[in-house]
């Protein structure tokens, strides 16, 4: 399952790029009045495409991983919203996540609605930058209590166990 983890945390990294290129894409087609170029709407796709895929994961993870709601449960006399470590993990981080990929694709959706392609631009700018300070906000960095994780990602490398990046 911990290869799981590691897709997750990468789904993150290009996840966060997309979705950074998004919004400065959407800020210069809203601000210069542009036509919806095919080219944004394919980053949007993707960024969408991304986002579920790392929802997608993030909810095996939830309820089958290593602290999955149905694979371990919650430890003996462990109070849910009391232990700040299953709260994040199975409340906070998969809801406010949630929010952030509604957002991302409703950014998206812009695409199709019957509107002027500036508005296009600008409706999906303000979708993305919400989501962007969701994601940012709920994803367990380093230095934060109990329940922050490492930057890095580990690839295994049979001939010396693993290459890491920190
Ligand atoms: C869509 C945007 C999401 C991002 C950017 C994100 C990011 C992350 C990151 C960076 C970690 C730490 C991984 C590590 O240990 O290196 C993590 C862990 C986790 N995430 Fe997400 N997540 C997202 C969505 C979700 C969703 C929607 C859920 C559940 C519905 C979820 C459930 C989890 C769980 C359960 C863990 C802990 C896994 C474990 O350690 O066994 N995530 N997430």
């Amino acid at each position: 399952m911990s290869i799981l983890v590691q897709v997750h945390s990468i789904l993150r990294w290009v996840l966060l790029v997309l979705l950074i290129f998004s919004i400065v894409r959407s800020f210069i087609g809203w601000i210069k009045h542009r036509e919806l170029r095919e080219g944004d709407a394919m980053l949007w796709l993707f960024t969408m495409i991304c986002t579920h895929t790392t929802l997608l994961v993030g909810l095996i993870l939830l309820f089958f991983g290593r602290f999955g709601i149905l694979s371990s449960g919650l430890p003996e006399g462990v109070v849910l919203m009391k232990d700040s470590f299953y709260r994040f993990y199975w409340v906070e981080h998969p809801t406010a996540m949630i929010l952030a990929t509604i957002a991302i694709t409703l950014g998206r959706g812009q695409v199709k609605k019957q509107i002027t392609d500036p508005l296009k631009y600008k409706r999906a700018f303000w979708f993305f930058l919400v989501a962007l300070l969701i994601i940012l906000a709920m994803i367990p960095w380093p230095g934060r209590e109990i329940v922050g994780r490492g930057l890095s990602i580990n690839f295994p490398n049979p001939c010396r166990g693993f290459i890491s990046f920190s």
